[in-house]
């Protein structure tokens, strides 16, 4: 009787220390699949970048003078990335001021995709030293459901 309870608290702790073990590996490899996203996103969002962004906002995202705003190191797009994912969508023509400096012009709406809406969002938020990590799709897809017009 005694070696019956022992055998099964024996099983119920090897039981918990696996599903544990399980769960940590499940989340490691969560972790490098987002990786390998962020890789993927910021090497097909570059190329969404030079086709679609560059000639206005520049190669080297610092924007043009009072014409077109600067993304590199941009606080109005860093602090909010689901009114950027609207604007990229769907352009802009409003007052706005970035990184103090106020723009109002016109930005036009682009025909790409929502997956490329996030990963030339990804791109833009991860290069020129932004820091803004994995944009994903079905992110993207509930933020521009939501967009202001
Ligand atoms: C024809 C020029 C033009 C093109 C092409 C263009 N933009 Fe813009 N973009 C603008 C202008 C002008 C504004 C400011 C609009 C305003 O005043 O409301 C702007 C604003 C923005 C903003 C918000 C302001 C900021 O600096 O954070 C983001 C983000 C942005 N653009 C990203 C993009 C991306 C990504 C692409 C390519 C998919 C793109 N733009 C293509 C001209 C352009």
């Amino acid at each position: 009787m005694k070696n019956k309870v022992l055998i099964g608290i024996f099983t119920l702790l090897l039981f918990a220390c696996g599903s544990g073990e399980e769960k940590k590996e499940e989340k490691e490899s969560m972790n490098s699949r987002d990786e390998i996203r962020l890789k993927q996103y910021q090497v097909q969002g570059a190329k969404v970048y030079a086709t679609y962004c560059a000639n206005c906002h520049q190669q080297d995202g610092k924007g043009l003078a009072s014409l077109y705003p600067p993304l590199a190191g941009a606080d109005y797009l860093l602090e909010n990335l689901p009114r950027a994912a609207c604007i990229i969508k769907n352009g802009q023509s409003k007052e706005i001021v970035v990184n103090g400096v106020t723009y109002n012009q016109m930005m036009p709406g682009n025909p790409i995709t929502n997956l490329e809406v996030a990963e030339v969002l990804t791109y833009i938020g991860n290069a020129w030293g932004n820091e803004a990590g994995l944009v994903g799709v079905k992110d993207v897809d509930k933020w521009l459901e939501e967009c202001e017009d």
